[in-house]
């Protein structure tokens, strides 16, 4: 039932971010990573090929930097390098989206692009105290930027208060539908639905029941096959922290499995963490048409509020895109798409290093964005701790990028971080005489990738004021460095 008018709705939405946009503070607003014009963004939605065009969705608060009422923001690209503003393409109209269009998926079928979401009401209309009304809705486009909804396709069983966040593919002729649910016990799965059109829907069976009691509800789960396994991500909530993991107020990981139509979802492997990172969260990927893997994750927090939200107007970001493939230790590796590489738009290699503690290697200085490869031979180095100092600034604020040899660890650590919250996120270094790095800093983010893509660490960083350098730096002991390189990255944006 339509309680509202979308065009009106999203007349206004596009004049409040508009506004917002005009006193956008940009001293940390992203240069490579997507982001709204102005206000809030949470999970990546909607992710597909359609009409020629990569085709980004995202959760979007337009009317301030902080989450309210959820609409789906739009950016576009033909070849994920640069991408163009889209105009806002979904907002609450109906009664069953009438607190916010929450997150869902794409799949393109023929001349339409047909979306799943997650029609979200509070039950006492301002908040969550007595409980959620989720049902999962559709809505197509035949251009990508103007949506018409069709209304409800699976209604929720009465009084589970946690229900959403459908990812949708197809397999032949058959779709498949998964989303999170928190049961009538109180434990996080994943439900399958299956239909043969699209529009009708039938309950297949839960396929996922998370295994620690703590986790009460599964959110934004992706089902996707990498070789001849099947990879569950989702975002457990209410573990509680053990050693490095979970650590954030929200977490993404995944288990790897067996699975095939009609059959059980069978995991071979534990949960593990998709990023180590403070700020990565709601994986989505699709399928390319060349038939890679690639996903975006949000960098944002629902629960240590990212400085850029106080007055620059903004808050949240996604991950740059990440192409996924498995190891044979049914580990899922990521590592930023080929594309990623057309933004470099400026190369120095500095080649062969060695760095002592009191002679630190400026990389690059007045950086903007930029992107550091870098090869640490851990056999030929004595160093305790060796890393990059990122966005540092004349009053000696920096971000650490390093490797602990003692714990053998990649730390991003913030706690000389300029502004925001402090602490330290962690991945483990798998042994060997070498580490690979790869750095992408943006105004304000780093994202790290070891290796071949074993692990990344991602997390959002404020840096102090002035000039930004990147500098290498060793800490008790000798370090050698047998490649680095660095890029300037420049501007994603084609209309900004
Ligand atoms: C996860 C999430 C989803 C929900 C959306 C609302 O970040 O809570 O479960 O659909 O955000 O914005």
């Amino acid at each position: 039932m339509t309680v509202r008018d979308m065009e009106y709705e999203l007349a206004r939405a596009e004049t409040a971010v508009a506004d917002l946009r005009s006193n956008r503070n940009d001293r940390w607003y992203p240069r490579v990573h997507i982001a709204p014009p102005a206000g809030w963004i949470n999970d990546p939605n909607g992710i597909s090929f359609f009409g020629g065009r990569y085709q980004v969705y995202f959760q979007h608060h337009p009317y301030s930097a902080q989450w309210g009422p959820m609409h789906w923001g739009h950016v576009s690209s033909t070849d994920m390098v640069t991408w163009r503003r889209e105009p806002i393409a979904m907002a609450p109209s109906l009664e069953e989206d009438r607190d916010g269009v929450f997150s869902g998926s794409a799949v393109a079928d023929g001349d339409e692009l047909v979306v799943f979401y997650t029609g979200h009401r509070w039950r006492n209309g301002r908040n969550e105290g007595d409980g959620n009304l989720q049902v999962q809705c559709r809505a197509v486009t035949t251009d990508g930027i103007e949506f018409t909804k069709q209304g409800v396709v699976v209604e929720g069983p009465a009084g589970l208060p946690h229900f959403r966040d459908p990812k949708v593919w197809r397999m032949g002729e058959k779709w498949f539908m998964v989303f999170g649910v928190c049961s009538a016990d109180n434990r996080g799965e994943v439900w399958l639905y299956t239909s043969a059109d699209g529009e009708a829907w039938d309950f297949d069976r839960i396929l996922f029941r998370d295994p620690d009691p703590d986790a009460f509800m599964l959110e934004c789960p992706d089902m996707f096959p990498l070789g001849d396994k099947w990879v569950l991500a989702y975002c457990p909530m209410g573990p509680k922290p053990t050693g490095y993991v979970s650590r954030n107020g929200h977490n993404a990981g995944y288990v790897v499995g067996d699975w095939a139509p009609g059959s059980d979802f069978v995991a071979l492997t534990d949960y593990r963490l998709v990023d180590w990172g403070a700020e990565f969260y709601a994986l989505q990927s699709f399928e390319a048409p060349d038939g890679r893997r690639i996903g975006f994750g949000w960098m944002g927090s629902f629960t240590v509020p990212p400085a850029s939200q106080a007055e620059d107007g903004w808050s949240g970001q996604l991950a740059v895109p990440r192409e996924f493939t498995l190891g044979d230790d049914l580990r899922v590796r990521a590592l930023p798409i080929a594309e990623f590489a057309g933004l470099r738009s400026h190369t120095d290699v500095l080649g062969a290093q060695v760095v002592t503690p009191d002679a630190p290697v400026t990389v690059l200085t007045e950086v903007d964005s930029a992107e550091v490869e870098l090869t640490i031979d851990l056999a030929g180095s004595t160093a305790e701790r060796v890393g990059l100092a990122v966005n540092a600034t004349p009053d000696g604020h920096a971000t650490l990028v390093e490797y602990d040899d003692l714990a053998r660890r990649v730390n991003v650590d913030r706690r000389n971080t300029g502004h925001g919250e402090k602490g330290y996120r962690s991945a483990p270094v798998d042994p060997g005489d070498e580490l690979r790095l790869r750095v992408i800093v943006d105004r304000g983010s780093v994202e790290v990738f070891l290796g071949d893509g074993a692990e990344t660490v991602s997390s959002l960083i404020f840096a102090a004021d002035g000039p930004r350098e990147i500098r290498l730096y060793t800490e008790s002991g000798t370090a050698t460095i047998t490649s680095l390189v660095a890029h300037r990255l420049g501007s994603i944006w084609e209309n900004d």
